[in-house]
């Protein structure tokens, strides 16, 4: 049903920068999906270069040295060892994951630079450029920032915008400040090279003229820039850190690290071809105008890639091959919020990874990639994914088929005259052919979906024969409607594998076929199965996952509105919330889940409450006990079973610890006695999601001080330890206005957490 004709694709993946660990967003925005269609390629028998690495240089990490006090170097390095290793913790195969610290990549960049100053497009030139006259010294990019003055974004750095993506010169930044000392710079000449970006107009007009295909995002953001003027543009910096100017005299200033950044992706695939010991073999992606050159990045990277890049390229090489197409995704977010490492609110992958397989992760992504507008992250929706459709649709369908046949057949069963199989291959066609276009479309998520449907059909195939009657009444039949269905487990075992490789390849074995996805290719979902083929005992490739306590947390923190409170910051919050003591009357274990309690209390009535503390105290601890309880939450479902409030206990996480220990009045007062921090609450329901943890700390208190944070604590008479909710300057105990306090029950760390 495929022609296969071997073609050879090129793939540069935006290269991240080394100055904080790779988080969910550049998985889903830049990393994941070019790794999908890497394996998509190479299942239909293409070649495949896919090239990136550590970007090492610029002032993101000199930024981050300075506040590590330590040198660039060392920032670089670390991130990069990270970064590669969780790379490949997340199963992404790239031929070459390298760094922009190379002598080779240096060599490359030098090469490029002197062509194209010989080529007449790299000229020196004084410049304005932003000076501190505090520090004595120049500013250049992340050093300086202003608001932004096309979306009014504020912090924004001087070289782009991280809301908008518009990019900057000296000057065109409102209200600039220095970020060492907060000063006005102000623009000081000083000589730059700069890149003859204006000499390229009508030649990138003629290359964005069969852009037809690109991503509308990609287009029109291109094309705007293009209306908007092509500057020249300085492609030097006043600083140490990056690499040298090849130019005699130059030695303070360095090469700006997006002109050179880029340039790895002609330098890795230099270093790729040195390594695989054939030297020249990068040539045959730049110079074959055969070849396909896509570029995955994120949106703030599009101009770089559609403009500049290709305009260095042009300035080097007429013949050399330009960018095919760029599918740049749009932001990931995180309930609300970019999920920036600089602008912190960042999920690191090694912490992902920790808890979760990568595979399952990879899945979450690759429906909730952000492909053509921005798309919201949520643990919660995670967990309702995972478990509602990878787990009970995909999982459960190829645990069906293959325990079921493993247990009544033991081998493939035979086909009989084949009319099932036909019936069923049908439709593995049919999907296979769409499948098949909107992966090379780099349309994953519609491709994902297809996959699903898949599984969907074959659950209901499967139902509709009902084997578990049929094994009894007619074995041969039965095995006939396995043979089908098993078929249908290899084409998603096949189809799903560029998305999940590891489970995939998992269900491969249990097949009992040889080799892998690859050497089978795409055009293997309707080859047939070999009958009589020996099953190996299967297991479940994927269960359901169990949202983690602190990303509940995260997440509660990330989504507490705005609102403009008469009185502002953390004391404004805490009206919102009404506490109350309870005593607990009745504890028992929650049926499904293991780290859950059901509680009956007496808060002044009776409730039900559902808490995560099985893994801190004992049922006997806990009868008897007085606590105190969000009373105003919204009631919600924990694992099945309704939470009429919650809890308050501190944790000691965010510390470094991992205990958890309740909150109990320091007296004993009646149930249902209200705990503010000397405010009046105006809390009617508030949703669990809205009630903010970080708000309320327990901390040590020494001469009217907490310890922790050095705030000044607002009333007299406070035991040693208490809960305090706290700003900036001062701290307020939580009490019931008569010298009962919220103290904790258990030694804890200082400036622990309440939630
Ligand atoms: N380091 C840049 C970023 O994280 C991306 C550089 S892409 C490259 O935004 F092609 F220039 F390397
Ligand atoms: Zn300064």
């Amino acid at each position: 049903m495929f022609t296969a004709i071997m073609a050879k694709v090129f793939i540069g993946v935006a290269w991240p920068y080394a100055n904080g660990t790779i988080h969910l967003g550049h998985m889903a925005g830049s990393i994941l999906p070019p790794d999908i269609f890497n394996r998509y390629h190479r299942m239909k028998g293409n070649e495949v270069l896919m090239v990136s690495g550590s970007d090492m240089h610029g002032t993101p990490i000199t930024v981050t040295a300075e506040k590590e006090g330590t040198t660039p170097s060392v920032i670089a390095e670390r991130f990069h060892a990270i970064n590669k290793k969780a790379i490949e913790d997340m199963r992404i195969e790239f031929s070459l994951f390298t760094k922009t610290s190379t002598v080779n990549h240096k060599e490359v960049v030098h090469d490029m630079f002197k062509k194209l100053m010989d080529n007449g497009f790299i000229y020196k030139m004084p410049t304005a450029q932003y000076y501190c006259p505090k520090c004595s010294k120049f500013l250049p990019d992340r050093y300086v920032e202003g608001t932004c003055p096309i979306c009014g974004a504020e912090n924004t750095r001087s070289d782009q915008c991280d809301s908008c993506g518009t990019t900057f010169e000296t000057g065109d930044l409102k209200d600039a400040y220095c970020v060492h000392c907060k000063t006005t710079p102000e623009a000081r000449m000083t000589e730059h090279f700069f890149l003859k970006l204006s000499a390229f107009r009508d030649d990138l007009m003629d290359y964005l003229k069969d852009k037809t295909y690109w991503r509308p995002n990609v287009e029109t953001f291109t094309k705007n820039w293009l209306k908007g003027g092509l500057k020249d543009r300085p492609i030097t910096r006043d600083m140490k850190w990056g690499i040298p100017v090849p130019v005699e005299g130059w030695d303070d200033k360095v090469i700006y690290v997006w002109f050179e950044a880029v340039i790895g992706y002609l330098s890795a695939s230099k270093e790729f071809s040195k390594i695989a010991g054939k030297p020249d073999l990068w040539k045959e992606y730049w110079y074959d105008k055969n070849v396909k050159i896509y570029n995955f990045l994120g949106k703030d990277n599009i101009p770089f890639h559609s403009i500049i890049w290709p305009s260095i390229l042009m300035g080097y090489d007429r013949s050399i091959n330009l960018p095919y197409d760029i599918p740049a995704n749009e932001y990931l977010m995180f309930k609300g919020g970019k999920l920036s490492k600089s602008r912190g609110g960042a999920i690191d992958i090694p912490s992902v990874l920790q808890r979760f397989d990568p595979d399952v992760i990879r899945y979450y992504l690759s429906i909730t990639m952000p492909d053509t507008h921005d798309s919201e992250f949520s643990w919660e929706e995670f967990q309702i994914k995972v478990n509602n459709e990878l787990v009970s649709a995909l999982g459960n369908y190829y645990h069906r088929c293959l325990s079921f046949t493993k247990k009544n057949f033991s081998s493939i069963p035979d086909k009989r005259n084949g009319a099932e199989l036909a019936a069923v291959t049908e439709e593995i066609e049919r999907s296979v052919k769409e499948y098949d276009s909107y992966m090379g479309n780099c349309d994953f998520k519609k491709a994902m979906k297809v996959v699903m449907d898949l599984s969907r059909y074959g659950n209901r195939y499967f139902d509709s024969k009902k084997p578990w009657a049929s094994v009894k009444e007619n074995k041969d039949e039965c095995g006939e409607a396995m043979n089908a269905s098993l078929q249908i487990v290899k084409a998603l075992a096949i189809m799903a594998w560029p998305f999940m490789p590891g489970s995939s390849e998992r269900i491969w074995k249990f097949l009992g076929l040889n080799g892998t996805q690859l050497d089978a290719g795409l055009s293997g979902c309707t080859v047939p199965l070999p009958i009589g083929t020996e099953l190996p005992e299967p297991t479940p490739v994927y269960s359901k996952v169990e949202l983690p306590k602190e990303e509940e947390a995260k997440e509660v923190k990330k989504e507490a509105p705005k609102e403009t409170p008469v009185i502002s910051g953390p004391f404004a919050d805490m009206r919102r919330l009404d506490i109350r003591v309870a005593e607990i009357i009745e504890v028992d274990e929650h049926p499904d889940a293991e780290k859950l309690f059901r509680f009956k209390i007496n808060v002044g009535e009776e409730r039900q409450l559902v808490a995560g503390l099985r893994a801190f105290y004992k049922k006997e601890e806990l009868i008897g006990r007085k606590v105190l309880v969000a009373y105003n939450l919204k009631p919600a479902k924990l694992r099945g079973l309704m939470s009429q409030g919650m809890v308050l206990a501190a944790d000691d996480e965010s510390l470094g610890g991992n205990t958890v220990v309740l909150l109990k009045p320091s007296k004993d007062v009646p149930n249902g006695t209200r705990f503010t921090c000397g405010l009046d609450i105006n809390g009617s329901e508030i949703e669990y999601k809205d009630f903010q943890k970080d708000v309320i700390k327990v901390s040590a208190i020494k001469d009217g001080k907490l310890t922790a944070g050095g705030q000044t604590v607002k009333e007299k008479g406070a035991p040693s330890t208490a809960a305090v909710v706290i700003d900036d300057a001062n701290a307020i105990l939580l009490s019931d206005g008569n010298g009962c306090y919220a103290v904790v029950d258990r030694e804890l760390r200082d400036g622990a957490n309440v939630r």
